[in-house]
């Protein structure tokens, strides 16, 4: 399967108008998780009203503790204040990383902006070793490019 085939798919989740946005970020998440391999775990976090934190929307996986994440913790909390892509081949390399899962090994975390502001991210972890490469920052670019304009 081609990141570059499921693209009409992710557009025709976001812009059913008979759901809720939360529910089509929901369906994004399965969407990804169960059309490609190496998306173990697939979630939206956003930034929390006016606080200085992130607070995870909707996801598909297993539940995590980690339902809110502090500005510049973690490589989500990292993301929020960098507005650059994270992409961790090997977690266990990484000093400010927060655990989920013990079978989690990589992950990618890519920005979300609404009018030029840095206002959310969807994050992906893997239970493979190195998996992603450009081809999944361009798609995940395009997701979140696709969700800015139903927000
Ligand atoms: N690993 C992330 C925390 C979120 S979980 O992956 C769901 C981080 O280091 O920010």
């Amino acid at each position: 399967m081609q990141l570059e085939d499921l693209k009409p798919d992710v557009t025709g989740i976001l812009t059913n108008e008979d759901v809720s946005i939360t529910e089509r970020l929901n369906q994004i998440c399965h969407f990804l998780k169960d059309n490609v391999d190496h998306y173990d775990w697939v979630g939206f976090y956003f930034k929390n009203g006016d606080k200085d934190e992130l607070k995870l929307r909707t996801y598909a996986g297993l539940e995590t503790d980690h339902v809110i994440i502090p500005f510049g913790k973690g490589i989500c909390g990292q993301v929020a204040v960098s507005n650059e892509n994270f992409v961790v081949p090997d977690v266990k390399a990484q000093d400010n990383y927060i655990a989920c899962s013990i079978n989690v090994k990589s992950e990618i975390v890519v920005p979300l902006f609404k009018n030029g502001e840095n206002i959310g991210q969807i994050d992906i972890d893997s239970d493979t070793i190195d998996p992603f490469k450009k081809e999944d920052e361009r798609f995940l670019e395009f997701v979140n490019q696709e969700v800015s304009k139903i927000l």
